[in-house]
């Protein structure tokens, strides 16, 4: 649901400070040890040995030829025309099917994006993928605090029809408004035609008084809603809903969220960020099978679920689980919990203290020597978080305390779910988010996926764990005391 992503500034900033490696910095597909790509000179179409691709050739030539001497066309020429490029954008969308987007890592794994296509002709944004709310929107070409975001031309859509009718959506980071309107959307090659969407002139940062701070930052343009329709703000229903009712045979998403904490090469924005495929799993992705959780009726709001059991550092804590009220989010970096939780984790990280009196309220900081193992139980199994994953790095540059990922969230008695899952404890599994029947399911990630996502493996001698980086001499990871106190204000402003 966007929440905490505004710490991740302060946390990225460091990151990109990080230390420099003692090896010879090596690229991601190095690291990864990742194969060779051959590139051969394709032949020419109009040679090709296949009659289609030079029936394609011969159409692309009459269609520059009727472009270039548009004006002296007869109207069925400029028909010729015009269904020419209809056909040509369908097939591009086409191009990107099987259902699979690759995942945009943004800011040290603070946010995933893809890639949506809007309007006819398409124009495409980098939207954060949100399994915690319910709205899709996108900047505007109205926006003035956008410098530098792609925003939609609401001029260039030949199937835009924008309402009178306000947008509004609050997220644990801020506020967006606009106006409603509909046009085609296309993800992962499935479109949906007339899809409500935020047209969002204006975001709102919790706890910042600064009108001219965005939400969200180029390159991120807007946000994609991937849970239920009930808790869309618009009333209308989400875009992956529509598909998984009418279009899938296989009604769910799969999610693989990539892990670039500790990688000393990471960049603010690793294009390389894991993985959504719409209607169906990636099932070389995991290994075993999906541990299904199923949802009831009543609960298809956020894609929620009991948190069974709660294990850290060998010891089950004493925890009575018996409502179904984590929310299960991609678009949240962190893990939220209620404080009585929190304060019994931390209790068991000898010598880990409240953040509190600091002004980073909910968090806590514990030894950076210390390394945590905290699992969650769903659906009868343990899942563990990576140490790699839960260390958020020093609580200040040459502490040797360090900031847990877990932290206190307060929702109202009203709210539906009083834990929030992201992105820390997504990264360690395969996920999947059925329709119908509606559950959740987790997998163990296969071996070589896993080691695509551990920082050790994957940044081998130029690994800078945030443990390590409290005593290299260059770039240990701080938190910006404005990140800080936005991080509390976050917290504070959850579902208010
Ligand atoms: C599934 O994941 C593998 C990597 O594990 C990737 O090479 C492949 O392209 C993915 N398949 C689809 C359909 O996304
Ligand atoms: C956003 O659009 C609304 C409706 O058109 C308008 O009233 C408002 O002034 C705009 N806000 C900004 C910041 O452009
Ligand atoms: C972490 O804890 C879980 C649950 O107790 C356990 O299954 C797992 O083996 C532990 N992992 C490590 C690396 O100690
Ligand atoms: C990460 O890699 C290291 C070193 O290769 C290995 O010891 C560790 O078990 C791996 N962790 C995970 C979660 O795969
Ligand atoms: C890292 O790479 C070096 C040589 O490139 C190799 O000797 C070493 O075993 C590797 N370590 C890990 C943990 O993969």
């Amino acid at each position: 649901m966007l929440l905490a992503t505004l710490l991740a500034p302060a946390l990225v900033a460091s990151a990109a400070l990080a230390a420099p490696s003692p090896a010879a910095p090596r690229s991601y597909a190095e690291a990864r040890g990742a194969y060779p790509v051959t590139l051969s000179m394709p032949a020419g179409r109009q040679y090709h040995s296949d009659p289609a691709v030079r029936m394609a050739w011969m159409r692309d030539q009459a269609a520059e030829l009727r472009r270039k001497y548009k004006q002296h066309l007869a109207d069925d020429e400029i028909e010729l025309l015009r269904r020419h490029d209809e056909l040509a954008e369908l097939q591009r969308r086409k191009r990107d099917t099987s259902g699979a987007v690759t995942l945009t890592d943004v800011n040290v794994d603070a946010s995933y994006a893809g890639k949506v296509g809007i309007g006819t002709p398409a124009q495409y944004f980098l939207v954060i993928m949100d399994t915690g709310s319910s709205d899709l929107w996108v900047m505007d070409n109205d926006c003035s605090q956008c410098t530098g975001i792609t925003t939609y031309d609401t001029t260039s859509s030949s199937t835009l029809s924008v309402s009178t009718s306000p947008f509004e959506v609050s997220y644990g980071s801020g506020d967006v408004a606009g106006l409603l309107a509909e046009d085609t959307v296309s993800m992962g090659g499935f479109s949906v035609t007339q899809q409500a969407f935020g047209l969002v002139n204006q975001t709102v940062t919790s706890g910042s008084s600064s009108s001219s701070s965005s939400l969200i930052d180029a390159p991120l343009s807007g946000l994609m809603g991937l849970a239920f329709a009930s808790i869309a703000n618009s009333g209308a229903t989400p875009w992956w809903q529509t598909l998984a009712e009418n279009t899938w045979s296989d009604p769910e998403f799969g999610v693989f969220l990539q892990r670039w904490r500790g990688v000393s090469t990471v960049q603010d924005v690793e294009s390389q960020g894991g993985e959504i495929v719409f209607g169906g799993l990636n099932s070389s992705m995991f290994t075993g099978s999906m541990n299904y959780i199923s949802i009831p009726t009543a609960n298809e709001d956020y894609w929620r679920i009991a948190v069974e059991s709660i294990t850290i550092q060998g010891t089950q804590l004493s925890y009575a689980s018996s409502t179904a009220s984590a929310a299960i989010d991609t678009g949240t970096t962190l893990i939220g919990a209620p404080s009585s939780v929190v304060a019994a984790v931390y209790a068991k990280i000898a010598n880990s203290q409240s953040l509190a009196s600091s002004g980073m309220s909910g968090y806590y900081e514990y030894p950076c020597s210390t390394v945590v193992n905290f699992s969650l139980g769903f659906g009868g199994k343990v899942y563990s978080v990576s140490d790699d994953d839960f260390n958020l790095g020093q609580t200040y540059a040459g502490s040797s305390m360090c900031v847990g990922a877990l932290f206190t969230v307060s929702t109202s008695s009203q709210s539906p779910i009083n834990w929030i899952v992201g992105a820390s404890f997504l990264k360690n599994v395969y996920t999947s988010f059925r329709y119908n029947p509606s559950a959740i399911g987790f997998a163990q990630l296969a071996t070589d996926v896993q080691a695509s996502g551990n920082i050790t493996a994957a940044a081998n001698g130029t690994s800078v764990s945030s443990k390590s980086s409290s005593t290299s001499a260059a770039g240990p990871r701080t938190y910006a005391p404005a990140a800080v106190s936005l991080g509390g204000l976050v917290v504070a402003s959850l579902f208010i």
